[in-house]
C-alpha cells in the first residue's frame, strides 16, 4: 500500500488561514506560481533591445486569445507611452476634407470588435537555413491573436471624404520616433482595416500601441502601425524605408520581391515542442495553433512519423476569419522516438508547405514569410527538439 498523500492528510496554509483582502492588486496579477510565463527576448538577437522583439511563450498558452501581458512585442525604437491627451489623429492628402480627431472625437463614434491573429513577417525567420533555436517561443512566438476594438477606417475615410476614385493607397505613420511608415491599398483599407484603441476589453498596452494602433488583419505585423497618429491618402506606394530597405524577400535568383503582405496559411504544434519532455509512455494531447492571412482555417493534419502519414486533428471552435483556430489530437506514445508534424489547410485550398516545397520556391536567403511545416522530435527520452525534415 501507498503512504498517505500528505498533500491530502496534512492541512495546507491556504486552507487554515485568512486569505488576502479584495484589491490587493487593484489590477490583477498572473499566480506567483507562473512566473516563468514570459514573453522573453532571444540572447544576441539584436544589438539593442530598443529595435528588438519579445516572443509569446505559445507552449504556455491556452486555447486562441493571447493575454494582454503576453502579447508579443516588436519595436523599430523602443516602446513609448503617449498621453491620450495628447494624442492627435490625423487624415490628409487626396481628401475632400482633413481632419484631425483627438481620441474622445474617436471614441464616441460606432465601434466593432473582431478577433484576428497578429504575426510579424519574421516570425521563424531564424528556421531559413539551419535549426536556429530549441523551442515554440522563439521559433513561432512573433505570433499573438487578440479582441481588437476600434472603428472601421472605412467610416473614417469616408468622413474626410477620400478621394475613392483617383485614390488607391494609405499611408499609416506613428508616433515613434522610428518613422516606421506603411503603404496599404484602399481596397484593403475599405475592406476590414480597424483604427483600434481596444484589445481584449482594455485599452491597447503602451507596448502594442496605446491609445491606438492600426489593425491590418491577414497582413504582416510591420503594417499593423502603433501608436497610429497620420492617415495620407495617395495614388501610388510610397516605398517607404520598410517597404524598400527591409521587408522585402530575397529570392533565389537575386531579385527582391517587394509588398508581400499576407501571412499565408501556417500553423505549428505548441505541445509537445521543443525543450519540452514527455514523462512516460502513454497519452498525449497534441495541440496547437493554425491560422491564415486569406480567411479560415478550413483543416489540420498531423503526422507523428515525419510526414509519412496524415491525420486529421480536431478543430475547436470559434474558427473565425484570419484568427488563430486551436487545434487537438489524441496520440498514444509508445516510447519510440517520433516526429511530430502539423499541416494547415485555409477555406482558399491553399496547403502549408514542407520546408523543401517552400525553400524550393524561396531559396533560403529570405528573412520573412517562412510558413513551412515544423517538426519536433520526441527522443526515446522524451525530449522534445526542433528538427527540419526535407
Ligand atoms: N509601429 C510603430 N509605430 N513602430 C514600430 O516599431 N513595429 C511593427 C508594427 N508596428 C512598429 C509598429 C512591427 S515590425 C510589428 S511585427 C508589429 O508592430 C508588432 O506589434 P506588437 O509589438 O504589438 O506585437
Amino acid at each position: 500500500q501507498n503512504p498517505p498523500d500528505q498533500m491530502i492528510t496534512e492541512p495546507r496554509p491556504w486552507s487554515t488561514s485568512l486569505g488576502n483582502p479584495v484589491a490587493f492588486h487593484p489590477y490583477g496579477q498572473p499566480s506567483k506560481y507562473e512566473v516563468n510565463l514570459q514573453r522573453r527576448q532571444s540572447p544576441g538577437l539584436t544589438a539593442v533591445p530598443q529595435a528588438s522583439v519579445a516572443f509569446s511563450p505559445l507552449q504556455g498558452m491556452f486555447g486562441i486569445i493571447t493575454a494582454n501581458g503576453l502579447h508579443f512585442e516588436r519595436h523599430h525604437q523602443g516602446w513609448v507611452d503617449v498621453d491620450p491627451t495628447e494624442h492627435r489623429f490625423m487624415i490628409n492628402g487626396m481628401v475632400k476634407n482633413p481632419k484631425v480627431y483627438t481620441m474622445d472625437d474617436l471614441m464616441r463614434l460606432p465601434s466593432v470588435s473582431r478577433m484576428h491573429f497578429i504575426e510579424c513577417g519574421a516570425n521563424t525567420a531564424m528556421e531559413w537555413g539551419n535549426v536556429a533555436v530549441p523551442t515554440v517561443q522563439y521559433t513561432h512566438g512573433m505570433l499573438s491573436c487578440c479582441e481588437f476594438t476600434g472603428v472601421p477606417l472605412k467610416y473614417l475615410l469616408q468622413d474626410c471624404g477620400a478621394d475613392f476614385k483617383n485614390a488607391q493607397f494609405i499611408l499609416a505613420e506613428g508616433n515613434d520616433g522610428s518613422s516606421e511608415t506603411r503603404t496599404i491599398s484602399m481596397a484593403r483599407a475599405m475592406d476590414d482595416v480597424i483604427v483600434a484603441w481596444g484589445m481584449n476589453g482594455e485599452m491597447l498596452r503602451p507596448e502594442n500601441g496605446y491609445p491606438l494602433r492600426l489593425v491590418v488583419p491577414g497582413v504582416q505585423g510591420v503594417s499593423w502601425v502603433k501608436w497610429l497618429r497620420r492617415i495620407e491618402v495617395g495614388d501610388k506606394p510610397w516605398n517607404a524605408k520598410d517597404e524598400t530597405l527591409g521587408y522585402v524577400d530575397h529570392m533565389p535568383d537575386g531579385t527582391l520581391r517587394q509588398y508581400t503582405s499576407i501571412q499565408e496559411c501556417k500553423s505549428v504544434i505548441t505541445s509537445p515542442s521543443g525543450g519540452q519532455a514527455l514523462l512516460s509512455k502513454g497519452f498525449y494531447n497534441i495541440t496547437g495553433l493554425a491560422w491564415s492571412g486569406r480567411g479560415k482555417i478550413k483543416q489540420v493534419d498531423i503526422s507523428v512519423d515525419g510526414g509519412r502519414n496524415w491525420k486529421t486533428a480536431t478543430l475547436n471552435t470559434p474558427i473565425l476569419d484570419k484568427c488563430l483556430t486551436r487545434f487537438n489530437f489524441a496520440w498514444n506514445w509508445d516510447g519510440s522516438p517520433a516526429i511530430l508534424q502539423s499541416r494547415a489547410v485555409d477555406e482558399t485550398g491553399y496547403v502549408q508547405p514542407t520546408k523543401s516545397q517552400l525553400v524550393a520556391v524561396r531559396g533560403t536567403r529570405s528573412i520573412y514569410h517562412n510558413n513551412a511545416i515544423q517538426s519536433w522530435k520526441v527522443a526515446e527520452s522524451g525530449e522534445v527538439f526542433n528538427v527540419h525534415v526535407e
